[in-house]
């Protein structure tokens, strides 16, 4: 059943985060798959969140609203990590699968970063290192391993839109792109967070902030490394930027000086062949970045998808050839 701003109050009460009769509920513009809210408390602002059953996209997508408790769950478990690279989560809500947290003041989003031109390259790699220290904390671990049992939601929120969606339509590529998806989900080597992209992460001075970690799961971190260098790449293209593809390179070589829990050859190779696919799904998938409208653009990231996917090549030789125009 849908809650509305009215249960969410009574619950913040509940909670004691506030003590006003009608506090004010300021929507924070966002995402498709959420409702989320600043309110000015007595102690400070705090950012109320809330799943949303059916995601606000073109094509259906419907999506278990139980993700706002992996993304509780990875918020406080990072926060073990890396206290610094999260919001910290102030209470789970009695109703529709809420939470609240911290709101982090003057920490524009690095997406509106990026697009404003303002591409700051040693951001973009301690962007790489923290991500990969996370990974570096939890790979290998059972208990983590336990607490984030979301394979079901990872295959409904990106395993099936980005990767088999693009396989159902497209009969070349597909026994490539099945075979990848079967390796995906066969690989539970860290805690990966699953929606490592530019408008997730706040720049808080020099350190970014992660946040939106509804599609964390268990899996292969090869993932979240593959998914933060599509959206630099697409980027790339679009904003015809080669400071951008410069950012995509130092956030790789970031990421690897960390990798400590496997061969780091490895992980780039196979954060390679996620890549290829991951930027094709942003143009033929179910889920098409917005900003994409340009034929041209989108032809000249369908040309490298395609052949990396047939011919996959590691995530750092990717992005050293990766071409911003058509030469
Ligand atoms: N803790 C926070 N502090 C400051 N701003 C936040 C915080 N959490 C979310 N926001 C803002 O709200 C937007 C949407 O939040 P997000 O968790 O990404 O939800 P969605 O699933 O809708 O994308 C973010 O892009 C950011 O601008
Ligand atoms: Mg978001």
């Amino acid at each position: 059943m849908p809650t509305d701003a009215g249960e969410i109050v009574q619950a913040l009460r509940d909670a004691g985060l506030t003590d006003t009769a009608e506090p004010l509920l300021e929507p924070l513009t966002g995402g498709v798959s959420c409702d989320v809210w600043k309110l000015d408390t007595p102690t400070g602002s705090i950012v109320v969140k809330r799943p949303l059953a059916q995601l606000r996209v073109a094509a259906e997508w419907n999506a278990p609203v139980e993700r706002g408790e992996s993304e509780v769950r990875w918020l406080r478990r990072v926060r073990e990590v890396e206290p610094a690279i999260v919001p910290e989560v102030l209470a789970e809500l009695s109703v529709g699968h809420a939470f609240a947290m911290t709101f982090l003041p003057d920490c524009p989003v690095w997406k509106d970063e990026l697009v404003a031109g303002r591409v700051d390259i040693d951001f973009a790699a301690r962007v790489g290192s923290r991500i990969a220290t996370v990974h570096a904390a939890t790979a290998n671990n059972i208990v983590d391993r336990d607490n984030f049992p979301n394979d079901a939601m990872f295959r409904a929120l990106r395993v099936d839109p980005f990767l088999l969606h693009v396989a159902d339509n497209d009969p070349a590529l597909a026994p490539a792109l099945r075979d990848l998806a079967e390796d995906l989900m066969s690989r539970k080597i860290a805690l990966v967070h699953g929606d490592v992209s530019p408008k997730n992460i706040l720049v808080n001075g020099d350190n970014p902030v992660f946040i939106d970690a509804e599609c964390a799961v268990y899996s292969d971190p090869a993932f979240d490394l593959a998914f933060c260098i599509t959206h630099l790449l697409l980027k790339s293209v679009w904003l015809d930027s080669e400071k951008l593809r410069q950012a995509a390179a130092a956030m790789v070589d970031a990421y690897r000086a960390v990798i400590d829990w496997e061969v780091p050859d490895e992980l780039l190779q196979r954060a390679g062949r996620l890549a290829g696919a991951l930027l094709l799904a942003r143009v033929e998938g179910k889920s098409p970045a917005p900003y994409l409208v340009e034929e041209e653009h989108k032809d000249i990231i369908r040309t490298q998808a395609r052949a990396l996917i047939l011919e996959p090549v590691p995530i750092d030789d990717l992005v050293t050839q990766w071409k911003r125009t058509f030469v």
